[in-house]
């Protein structure tokens, strides 16, 4: 089966607008092979189009893009926020096993 196929299954955006610029949050739960493990979690925020802060659970931290970014990420980095992210690879994990069991391989 070609690895494509099993990227990018679950997206959950949030978006509000301010001062007519649209801010929006991605949480990603991303695919790239049949093993639960391979799962990365990816939280995003934007604002007027840019990503100025994301969590990657590969990475296990928030990084910043501007300095807004940077300023949010090590305040979250050092804060609850980040052990939030970090336990919301686990419900990637359990969605896709709910949803697309066949596409994995037991482990
Ligand atoms: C997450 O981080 C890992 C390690 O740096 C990287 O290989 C991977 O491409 C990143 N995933 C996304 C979706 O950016």
């Amino acid at each position: 089966m070609a690895s494509s196929v099993l990227c990018c299954l679950l997206l959950f955006i949030t978006v509000w607008p301010a001062d007519g610029f649209m801010e929006y949050v991605l949480d990603r739960c991303v695919f790239s092979s049949p093993e639960l493990k391979d799962i990365e979690y990816i939280y995003s925020m934007y604002y007027d189009k840019k990503e100025y802060v994301r969590f990657n659970s590969s990475v296990g931290h928030f990084v910043g893009y501007t300095e807004y970014g940077i300023n949010n990420a090590q305040r979250w980095n050092s804060g609850s926020e980040v052990v939030v992210r970090r336990a919301q690879k686990e419900i990637c994990v359990s969605h896709v096993d709910a949803f697309y069991p066949a596409v994995l391989t037991k482990s």
